[in-house]
């Protein structure tokens, strides 16, 4: 039933949560759990400032990427699992919709809340927009 699973990723806690509970989930279902970062894309103005920044600032969201989604990884080494790793440049909750309406997907698997500082609300931007635009059903884990 949910055979093919995208967890986004941001490198919270609840993320990490969230990455948990898919993983349990695909390891009962024969599945496959996709681990997705979302980059911002620079705004274009810093292209003003200094030659090839964009690309720079970029390099560094791509290492951070890695960094997170191996971690996430590592954590769900006990889960007998086919996990992959992948990016994207844009809008978070945009991307991530488009990732699981373009391919398929089966379950998205999010935090309710993530590195945001906004105390207050039980979800956080990207996870209330996820659940109102998202092609497949969504698990929000809190
Ligand atoms: N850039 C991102 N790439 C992928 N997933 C993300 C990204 N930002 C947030 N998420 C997902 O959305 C969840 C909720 O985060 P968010 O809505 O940004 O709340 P907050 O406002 O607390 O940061 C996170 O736990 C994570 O699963
Ligand atoms: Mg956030």
């Amino acid at each position: 039933m949910y055979k093919k699973i995208l967890v986004p990723i941001d490198g919270s806690d609840k993320s990490l949560k969230a990455a948990r509970h898919a993983a349990r989930i695909a390891e009962k279902m024969d599945g496959t759990v996709t681990l997705f970062h979302v980059l911002p894309q620079p705004p274009s103005y810093y292209m003003r400032s200094v030659d090839n920044i964009h690309q720079i600032i970029l390099n560094e969201a791509q290492k951070y990427a890695a960094e997170v989604m191996q971690t996430t990884k590592e954590q769900l080494a006990d889960y007998h699992l086919t996990i992959e790793c992948q990016t994207a440049i844009g809008h978070a909750a945009d991307e991530i919709c488009r990732k699981a309406r373009e391919e398929n997907y089966d379950l998205i698997v999010i935090g309710s809340r993530g590195l945001g500082e906004l105390a207050g609300y039980i979800m956080g931007s990207v996870s209330n927009r996820v659940v109102r635009h998202a092609p497949c059903p969504v698990l929000v884990v809190r």
